[in-house]
C-alpha cells in the first residue's frame, strides 16, 4: 500500500506518532495559529487531538486498508526536515465532500509548500479516494491561504459573517470550493503522473 507521495523534494506521508512532536511545536506558535480558530495549543492538547487519528491510520495500514483518516505530514524528502501538515476532513452527512486544511511551519513560508500541499490534496481527493468536491475556508485577512486556494484552482463561494469567535473577537469565514469537474482531465492526469 502506498504511504508516501513525492513531488520534487517534498514528501507527503500519512501522519505517524513520530511526527507529533514537530506538529505540536508548530501548533504552539502564535504566528502559525494567527488566522486559525484553534491554537496556539499546548503540546499535550495537540497530542490528545492527534493521537486517536494516528492510531486509526496505523491500525488501517496494519490491516492493509486505505486509512479513513486523511492527515499527512509534509517533509523535505532529502533531509527529512519538517515542513508542515495537510488534511482532508469529511463533511458531515454526505460522502465525497471534504474540507481541506494545511499548516506550514513559519520557517518554511513562501517557498511554495502551501500551494504544493493544496495541489497534493486535490490529487489525493479526486484521484485516490474518489471525492466529488473539496471545500476550502479561511478567516478573512488570511491572504496567504486565499492565494494558495486560488492557485490550486479553487473558486470563491462567498462569506459567512461572524462565523468564528475567539475570546471577545469574531471572524468572518471566506468560502471556496473545487468540484471534480472543474479540474481538467489533463490536470488530474498530470497530478497522477507526478504522485504515482
Ligand atoms: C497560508 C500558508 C499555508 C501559506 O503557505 P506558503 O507555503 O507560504 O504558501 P506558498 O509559498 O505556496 O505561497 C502561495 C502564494 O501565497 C502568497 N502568500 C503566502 N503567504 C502570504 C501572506 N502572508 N500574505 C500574502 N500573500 C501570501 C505567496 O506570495 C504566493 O503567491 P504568488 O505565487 O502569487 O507569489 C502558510 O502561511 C500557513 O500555513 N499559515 C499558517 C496556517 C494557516 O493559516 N493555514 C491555513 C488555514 S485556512
Amino acid at each position: 500500500m502506498k504511504t508516501k507521495w513525492i513531488k520534487d523534494d517534498i514528501s507527503f506521508s500519512y501522519c505517524m506518532e513520530a511526527d507529533l512532536k514537530e506538529i505540536a511545536s508548530m501548533l504552539s506558535k502564535e504566528s502559525v495559529c494567527k488566522y486559525m480558530f484553534f491554537g496556539p495549543n499546548k503540546e499535550e492538547d495537540t497530542m490528545a487531538y492527534f493521537s486517536p487519528l494516528v492510531k486509526s491510520i496505523e491500525d488501517s495500514l496494519k490491516d492493509g486498508r486505505t486509512p479513513d483518516c486523511h492527515v499527512f505530514t509534509i517533509r523535505e524528502k532529502s533531509s527529512g526536515e519538517f515542513i508542515g501538515q495537510c488534511a482532508l476532513l469529511p463533511i458531515e452527512f454526505t460522502n465525497g465532500n471534504y474540507l481541506i486544511g494545511y499548516q506550514i511551519d513559519d520557517t518554511q513560508w513562501k517557498k511554495g509548500y502551501g500551494t504544493a500541499a493544496c495541489d497534493f490534496l486535490v490529487h489525493y481527493a479526486f484521484n485516490v479516494i474518489g471525492a466529488f468536491r473539496l471545500t476550502g475556508d479561511c478567516v478573512r485577512d488570511n491572504s496567504g491561504s486565499e492565494r494558495v486556494m486560488i492557485k490550486s484552482g479553487f473558486m470563491p463561494e462567498g462569506r459567512q459573517r461572524k462565523y468564528w469567535s475567539v475570546g471577545e473577537r469574531y471572524f468572518d469565514r471566506i468560502l471556496f470550493s473545487l468540484l471534480k469537474e472543474d479540474v481538467p482531465e489533463s490536470r488530474l492526469k498530470e497530478l497522477n503522473d507526478i504522485y504515482s
